[in-house]
């Protein structure tokens, strides 16, 4: 079965084909960085714009590239939330209409879902792992029982990590998107200088929250400015340490939080922890969730960055699985801008 795979909810415009056994025949992403760079951020009406502007572009090269017509395609899977409005409503009606004019099946999918199912696509594992999905957008720890049930045991209470990272390099006057630079930062300057919070981690549970930091970030950044009239390429190496080591700290206690529940759950079959979104690139991060996979004699799952970050691969992925597992969606299925799993 050949899945052709939109993708729109935020600010890659991306169509990809997969294969039900497990081929990525072709995978397009159409990146906005350029036309949010300068605000610093994800501008939805401009996201929306340049959505409708880029789909058919995107879809017509996934074709192509994967060498096949609309006449080979046996399912559409297009993201139908959560995420921006515009964009997610410029995806679902070109699904719908391939699907309507071509009586091709339509299947609407959770883009969490997407990012939830793609350590099935890379690594083939089995249900049931645990999911530590940490983007720009979405922070939470998933349960992932099957193709259709998740069980949410926490996530952010506020901004997701990837958002702060974007923070902490506007406020450290770096580019967008903010975590590669932060990263590179930190890695030259001094974790212990800065001691940043790591808020919550007093209270019970896997819950999470990262906008604390920004303010004291603020404030260190403000207290050496007023002090020294600005900031050294030193002080924002530190700065920028200080602060990656505090999510660094936070994911990784709560992890072995989620981890104890997830044992709890399933015991014996508690074996896979899969971590994607952009986050999951950091080195840092990465290091340390993989360290304490090790002592807990787990093993974790990282698809390719280029399949952890906002793709239509795994909205096509998690597309064949639904429809296995459901069927196929009807066409007045709605945009849902928010949409827990
Ligand atoms: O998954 P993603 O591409 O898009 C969604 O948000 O869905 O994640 C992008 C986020 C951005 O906030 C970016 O700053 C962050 O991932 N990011 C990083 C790194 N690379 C990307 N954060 C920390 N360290 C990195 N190396
Ligand atoms: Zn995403």
């Amino acid at each position: 079965m050949l899945c052709l795979g939109i993708e729109s909810s935020c600010d890659d415009t991306g169509a990809a084909v997969v294969d039900d056994g497990r081929t990525i025949v072709s995978n397009v992403v159409l990146s906005q960085n350029d036309l949010h760079e300068r605000y610093g951020g994800v501008v939805p009406e401009i996201a929306a714009r340049a959505h409708a502007e880029r789909l058919d572009d995107a879809i017509s090269r996934a074709l192509q590239s994967a060498g096949v017509s609309l006449n080979e395609i046996d399912l559409i899977a297009a993201t139908s939330g959560p995420g921006l409005i515009g964009g997610l409503l410029s995806g679902l009606l070109s699904a719908k209409a391939i699907s309507l004019s071509r009586g091709i099946p339509f299947v609407g999918v959770n883009h969490l879902a997407g990012h939830a199912l793609t350590p099935r696509l890379t690594d083939c594992i089995a249900f049931p792992y645990l999911m530590l999905l940490i983007s720009g957008g979405h922070c939470q720890f998933l349960i992932v029982e099957s193709a259709s049930e998740f069980h949410r045991i926490g996530g952010t209470i506020d901004d997701a990590p990837g958002e702060a990272f974007d923070k902490t390099a506007r406020l450290l006057g770096l580019g967008y998107p903010g975590g590669p630079q932060v990263e590179r930062c930190a890695a030259e300057g001094d974790a212990t200088r800065f001691l940043f919070p790591r808020p919550l981690l007093d209270s019970p549970g896997c819950d999470m929250s990262f906008s604390g930091l920004k303010t004291a970030l603020r404030r260190a950044t403000d207290e050496i400015a007023n002090r020294k009239g600005g900031l050294s390429p030193q002080d924002r190496n530190d700065l920028a340490a200080g602060f990656q080591a505090a999510v660094r700290d936070v994911l990784i206690e709560k992890t072995r939080r989620a981890w104890a529940m997830f044992e709890d759950r399933h015991g014996p079959y508690a074996r896979h922890l899969a971590v994607a979104g952009g986050v999951a690139a950091n080195s840092a991060i990465r290091s340390g969730l993989q360290s304490f996979v090790d002592d807990a004699g787990a093993l974790m799952i990282s698809p390719p960055l280029s399949l952890c970050t906002d793709n239509a691969a795994m909205i096509a992925w998690a597309g064949i699985e639904t429809y296995k597992a459901s069927g196929a969606s009807p066409l007045d299925l709605p945009a849902r801008p928010r949409w827990p799993l």
